[in-house]
């Protein structure tokens, strides 16, 4: 969702304003825009409504050596996606580029009639503000940003520059990620770092309510009450390669295809095969603190909250006494709901910077309940202020939908529980199984991938003109049909829908028609009998079944089988998400959409 770049050095401005750009490219956007200045302040701004291609189109007929600029891909909140909406918005002589929510923007754009509004954004009345406290360079340009903050209501992530200080970049943060980069002789400025990749591996991660000037060799941080902060220099892990395709057409197919190496990184340090046992450091909690946690909470949206779905059913499996409760942070943020105090809450985010989810972590850590970060994105706002964490390491995931995260953040909060169960004395033997199969997931993942891939390549090309699905799973293959069906929809824009399986005959049966395909993810086990009676009721009326299962004689008659062969059984059904990972990707390509960068949607949610 919406990116910022700047740049202040020695080099000309435009040409890392436009690689940044496109590196965030990836988190959604509707259109984009830039400013650079001259040595004597002379502004060229350019702006394009939809993709960056037709910006790059407008810049390139606009070349500047200008060494100083901000840029910024919007995601539309207030006022439709247009050239006069796109990002930065002009007052007087300074330009704004914002992402977030100015809330109160109407009340503030009552004081501000010195402005000739042309856009219908908040972010033109954040720039107007400013520019009321700043008079045309009359007041120092972060004093006047800071005056501005002050008054405002909602989000920010924030870059401004003056026609009258074309050596300075001031920028802000409130509830929308920053990340400054420092340079020999130029200092970057990007919401991701994956924008700074390849420039720099020196960082500084801004922190709400922080204000910073930034020149081509100075930082200065301050609090908006003026207190000096001093600049914590932070290393950024990722390569250039992690942020690259690596030959696979989409981003979607190398994320699904590398779970074996990301996977492995994520249990790096943390299974012991010898003699059983799982260690995670990051919690931070000692083995008395584990013993006496009674209840879990775990928050997420969309796959992350299905991944913690998924890691409940796994830890109540093994931990009897614990009351485990995962909760939507959209829904749980606004609700008066009780946390019993030996409570710990897992907060699941990829990005580390969903706008419901660091809601919820700071409304929960208020309760002072201890909060644990299950968070791939490293330095995330999400991951600062969690009392403790376990990065779940899979490198950048830069496709909107989110299949390598899932499967790792599944795993580690499993693992998160069987740090649990191993405090409060659960049998070994109980807990082996588990940990053994944990400690062959990657290799298995790898197998599935094999295996699968072409039997799904070619069943997503005979399902590719349907506009309706059904996914249907039981125990915890329920959570992982909720899974498969979110990404079917989020980038085929097929309208699926998971159903617990035993659910199916109390109302959604009476869908089943020709429109529908329905998705069955059968794994062997205790509930295999009631799971094929379940199978029988969609097939008596016709059902168009694709049957993903690891059992080897299945014999049902159903349209479609996808095997899964390895011998993992607990989490067999992490392996049937692989098919439906790759079904969503195949049917996408065979419809013809973009399967990285879906319609509506963006990679980190940071507005409400
Ligand atoms: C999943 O494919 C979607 N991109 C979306 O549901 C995502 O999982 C959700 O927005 C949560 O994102 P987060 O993990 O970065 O917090
Ligand atoms: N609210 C601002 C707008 O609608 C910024 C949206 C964004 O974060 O991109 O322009």
């Amino acid at each position: 969702m919406c990116g910022i770049v700047g740049y202040v050095g020695e080099k000309e401005a435009q040409g890392f304003l436009l690689s940044g750009l496109k590196r965030l490219e990836y988190r959604g956007y509707d259109s984009a825009g830039i400013v650079t200045l001259a040595n004597d302040g002379k502004a060229t701004l350019i702006r394009a409504k939809g993709k960056i291609n037709n910006l790059e189109e407008k810049m390139a007929q606009n070349r500047h050596k200008d060494n100083i600029g901000i840029g910024h891909t919007r995601w539309a909140t207030h006022g439709e996606p247009s050239e006069t909406n796109a990002h930065p918005h002009k007052a007087g002589s300074i330009y704004v580029v914002h992402n977030g929510i100015i809330e109160n923007y109407k009340e503030l754009k009552k004081n501000l009639s010195q402005h000739e509004f042309v856009s219908d954004t908040d972010s033109e009345v954040l720039a107007a503000l400013i520019e009321s406290f700043y008079k045309d360079g009359k007041y120092p340009l972060i004093n006047a940003v800071v005056q501005a903050l002050k008054l405002v209501q909602g989000t920010y992530g924030v870059a401004v520059v003056s026609e009258k200080a074309p050596e300075e970049i001031i920028v802000a943060r409130s509830g929308s990620p920053l990340v400054i980069g420092i340079g020999h002789d130029e200092t970057l400025i990007a919401s991701d770092a994956s924008a700074l990749v390849g420039h720099t591996k020196r960082a500084v991660y801004l922190n709400d309510g922080e204000v910073a000037r930034l020149t081509k060799n100075s930082i200065e941080i301050k609090t908006l009450n003026a207190e000096p902060i001093s600049a914590k220099v932070e290393e950024i892990e990722t390569n250039l390669a992690a942020i690259q395709k690596g030959g696979y057409d989409h981003f979607l197919l190398k994320e699904i295809m590398e779970q074996p190496k990301s996977l492995t990184e994520t249990l790096r340090g943390r299974i012991n095969s010898k003699n059983h046992t799982v260690h995670l450091g990051g919690p931070g909690l000692s083995e008395t603190e584990l013993r006496k946690i009674n209840h879990l909470i775990i928050v997420g949206c969309g796959t992350a909250y299905h991944a913690g779905l998924l890691a409940g059913y796994y830890i109540e499996q093994f931990t009897p006494e614990i009351t485990i409760e995962t909760v939507i942070a959209s829904e749980y943020r606004y609700r008066n709901a009780y946390i019993p105090k030996d409570s710990v809450a897992l907060i699941v985010s990829q990005s580390g910077e969903t706008a419901d989810t660091l809601a919820c972590l700071r409304e929960i850590k208020k309760q002072g309940i201890k909060t644990i970060g299950i968070v791939n994105a490293i330095g995330s706002t999400i991951a600062r202020e969690v009392d403790g964490g376990t990065y779940v390491h899979v490198g950048p995931e830069i496709s909107v939908a989110s299949t390598k995260a899932f499967t790792s953040q599944a795993v580690a909060m499993v693992m998160f529980g069987l740090t649990i169960a191993q405090a409060k004395g659960v049998k070994s033997a109980t807990l082996r199984p588990y940990i053994d199969e944990i400690a062959r997931m990657p290799e298995e993942i790898g197998n599935t991938l094999e295996v699968v891939r072409p039997e799904i390549e070619k069943i997503a090309k005979k399902y590719a003109e349907y506009d309706h699905a059904i996914y249907l799973g039981r125990d915890t293959a329920y959570p992982t049909a909720m899974e498969g069906a979110l990404k079917l929809k989020e980038i085929s824009y097929v309208d699926a829908n998971a159903y617990a399986f035993g659910e199916l005959k109390h109302g959604p049966l009476a869908l089943v028609d020709d429109r529908f395909f329905e998705m069955t993810l059968l794994p062997k086990g205790v509930l295999y009998d009631k799971v094929i009676s379940n199978l029988q009721e969609v097939l008596a009326r016709g059902g168009h079944v694709i049957a993903v299962t690891n059992v080897e004689d299945f014999d049902m008659p159903v349209e479609s089988i996808v095997k899964i062969t390895t011998d993992i059984e607990i989490f067999a059904p992490i392996l049937m998400n692989l098919a439906s990972q790759l079904f969503a990707y195949y049917m996408t390509v065979a419809k013809g959409y973009n399967v990285d960068q879906p319609r509506n949607l963006a990679k980190s949610v940071t507005v409400e």
